[in-house]
């Protein structure tokens, strides 16, 4: 049995009650976060807090909460459930009114945020895993972590009836990101990733891969490829915060480089563990 924090309470988690005319229910009015936590430590609480305010902001969503009190709470709550390895699972909605759409005058919102144990996916790591290409459906503000995410499900449910790990999402053909991730992709010494515009969430862990590229005299290109470049690519990436990094070794028909994640790939792996909080990497 655990506990999630709801609003500014750490709770059991059957005591939560989210409303049924709660908006993120109805319209997925809302945004969230996934932070990773190892052995007990969460992994760049503070970027993630920015990003959880800049969404709810971009939105027009007031978050009642000061950021070092939510840190805390954060905090308290993987201490209280005793989690090791796993991640936090923090969203916030508009809160609760009659259905209308715009928003309601009195309206308070409703943060929830629990935790799952969930083990770092070494065997993708080591052998690198399989991805397909769909079109980018989704909206044009890709930028904000919004609770609308049927545009991703949708290419999730696609990849997983092909056996694949991850949809690389196009539009027009160039290369987007991923239906829960980061694209990258590298040729020649250089890394090539998509401009954090509004096409594309700007992840946190892209971020931190592109401070260890920079770090290892790997030239970073914030460049958009197409599809067509991409099958030159000699090595493809994806990141996340459950993912980390991610060699992508077949994309549909084809082999990506070797069929092997890449040496440069490799580099990145050694050099993003050597900035998590697992003793073993220090
Ligand atoms: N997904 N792009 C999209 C569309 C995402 O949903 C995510 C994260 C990322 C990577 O962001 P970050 O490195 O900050 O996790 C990029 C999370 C993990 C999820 O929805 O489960």
């Amino acid at each position: 049995m655990g506990y999630s924090l709801w609003n500014d309470r750490l709770v059991l988690d059957e005591k939560v009650i989210i409303d049924s005319q709660d908006r993120g229910y109805q319209f997925g009015d809302g945004v969230y976060e996934v932070i990773k936590v190892y052995d007990g430590e969460v992994f760049t609480l503070n970027e993630h807090l920015d990003r959880f305010y800049v969404s709810a902001e971009k939105i027009k969503l007031a978050i009642p909460y000061r950021k070092d009190m939510l840190m805390q709470l954060l905090r308290d709550l993987v201490q209280k459930n005793k989690l090791a390895t796993g991640h936090i699972y923090l969203q916030i909605t508009r809160g609760t009114s009659p259905r209308q759409h715009h928003f309601p005058e009195k309206c308070t919102p409703v943060l929830i945020a629990n935790v799952k144990e969930n083990p770092r996916p070494l065997a993708n790591f080591e052998n690198g895993v399989k991805a397909t290409v769909l079109e980018d459906i989704r909206w044009l503000r890709c930028d904000i972590k919004t609770l609308n995410l049927l545009g991703p499900v949708l290419a999730k449910q696609e990849a997983y009836e092909k056996g694949c790990y991850e949809a690389i999402l196009h539009r027009d053909g160039v290369v987007t990101e991923g239906a829960s991730s980061n694209v990258h992709a590298i040729l020649d010494g250089v890394l090539y990733t998509h401009p954090a515009n509004n096409m594309i969430l700007n992840g946190i862990t892209r971020n931190v891969m592109l401070t260890c590229a920079k770090e290892m005299g790997l030239l970073v290109k914030e460049q958009a490829f197409t599809l067509e470049q991409l099958k030159t690519m000699t090595e493809v990436i994806i990141t996340s915060t459950t993912s980390e990094i991610t060699p992508v070794i077949e994309i549909d028909d084809y082999v990506v480089g070797t069929g092997k994640p890449g040496e440069w790939t490799r580099k990145l792996q050694k050099q993003f563990n050597t900035k998590i909080p697992v003793a073993i990497y220090k």
